[in-house]
């Protein structure tokens, strides 16, 4: 089994370019299904759950193959419209193959997704996009079973701005004939790039960034070639990270404004941040103070995705800080395995509450899902002694090389065998 260990105290320093972004490039992935030709998808991280979508497209009769940084998917061969359990298993964005295969071949077979345990995580607004479209769906015995040979645009009304059931519906839409709009969608920056390699594969999507977003379905499709966005959730973290360890640390390669409510936190915790376009620069002394309630919500708000690494990195901070996770409902495994080493934070459902301690000590310590791993990391770089992440598979879901980033930019730590 691999572990990551850190030796905690270092400062960081230095230059470091984020990966492509993990929830961008799984839902372009499914999307090269759409067009029967050869897509170039740039920038593609490597991770597991990348690894996963290859799986699962060679599955389908696709052909994939990396190239350094990139990913060629030939859907031109696809023959199977089925995905097996244990594919699907792996991962939770495995669900939005369901839309890109219904409008392929007019039928998809597959059984429900899993991923990261936060708690429930239905996908009865996938499934309502879907039908809401035309598809049958039968759900019996844990398999759906869906049938859509003819789509047809519709209007469909998310009633929570689901990432997934939007890019399920986008997907869905462009095989079915006439307008769809999806009334209440996600707004996060992963769904603009979406809408842009759909644009460049020619179908017809506007909205993406806005709560509406328009798609004139059954346009004929061709492969095309993009760069998929960095990644702000990596960046969050390695500016967490930094913030944490103080240092002086420059990210590139990530669009900042994606970032804007926690660099916000950053600031307000102490850390000064200058940024401009694809550029982030972080410098800070360690010593941070309690900020104003963080409370996550859907895209342009606080990412739950962050919350884990920013209360990591504020567990030594001057006062006391609350977070509200509204996003999942139990989204706070870390809090018992940062407790660990030395971190006083109260729980009470959907509030957490950290109250700064002097120091937080080493200790041997479980990611418990991907973005719990990033943030045992970011307080390991701030203990005292040495600090083992065990369980580390989750991490590499997420994030192409944490330990190697990390050790680039000074701190030590290293990935071991245990
Ligand atoms: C995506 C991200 C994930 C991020 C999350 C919220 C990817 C691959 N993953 O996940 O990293 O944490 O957005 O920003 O992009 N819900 C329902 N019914 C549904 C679908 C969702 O009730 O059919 C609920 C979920 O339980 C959750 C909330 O809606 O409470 C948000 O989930 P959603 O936006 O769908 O997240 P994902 O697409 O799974």
């Amino acid at each position: 089994m691999r572990a990551i260990t850190v030796e905690g105290g270092r400062r960081l320093r230095g230059e470091l370019t984020v990966q492509g972004a993990k929830n961008s490039v799984l839902p372009i992935l499914a999307a090269c299904v759409l067009c029967g030709g050869v897509c170039r998808i740039r920038r593609c991280p490597r991770l597991d759950d990348v690894e996963t979508c290859g799986a699962i497209l060679r599955h389908l009769g696709c052909r994939v193959c990396r190239q350094g940084e990139d990913l060629l998917v030939d859907s031109s061969g696809m023959d199977r419209w089925d995905i097996p359990d244990d594919l699907m298993r792996r991962m939770r964005s495995s669900v939005i193959f369901l839309g890109a295969i219904l409008a392929r071949c007019g039928r998809a077979e597959l059984s429900y997704p899993g991923g990261c345990e936060l708690g429930p995580r239905p996908i009865d607004l996938h499934l309502l996009a879907l039908r809401r479209l035309g598809a049958e769906i039968d759900e019996s015995g844990g398999t759906l079973r869906c049938r859509g040979e003819g789509l047809r645009g519709t209007e469909i009304v998310l009633s929570l701005p689901s990432v997934g059931a939007t890019e399920n519906a986008m997907l869905a839409a462009c095989g079915a004939r006439g307008t769809t709009v999806i009334c209440n969608a996600a707004r996060e920056p992963e769904i603009v790039d979406l809408q842009r390699f759909l644009q460049k594969m020619g179908a017809e999507v506007r909205g993406a960034g806005t709560s509406t977003i328009t798609v004139e379905g059954g346009r004929r499709l061709r492969g095309c070639c993009h760069r998929c966005i960095g990644d702000r959730i990596v960046a969050a973290t390695y500016l967490c990270a930094a913030a944490a360890a103080g240092g002086d640390v420059c990210l590139k390669g990530v669009d900042y404004r994606h970032l804007s409510t926690v660099i916000a936190a950053l600031q307000q915790a102490g850390c000064r941040i200058v940024s401009r376009d694809r550029m982030i620069r972080l410098t800070g002394d360690g010593a941070l103070r309690g900020i104003c309630p963080v409370r996550t919500a859907p895209y342009p708000g606080f990412p739950t995705d962050a919350q884990a690494v920013l209360m990591a990195a504020l567990l030594r901070s001057e006062g006391t800080t609350m977070f509200v996770e509204n996003v999942f409902q139990s989204r706070y495994r870390h809090v018992s395995e940062l407790a660990r080493m030395g971190a006083d934070i109260r729980l009470e459902g959907r509030v957490a509450v950290v109250c700064g301690v002097p120091r937080l000590r080493g200790a041997a310590v479980r990611a418990t899902d991907l973005r719990c791993g990033a943030a045992l990391v970011v307080a390991g770089l701030q203990a005292e002694g040495t600090t083992r992440v065990e369980e580390i598979r989750h991490i590499k879901r997420g994030y192409g090389d944490l330990a190697g980033d990390l050790a680039r930019l000074g701190a030590e730590i290293r990935e071991t065998e245990i």
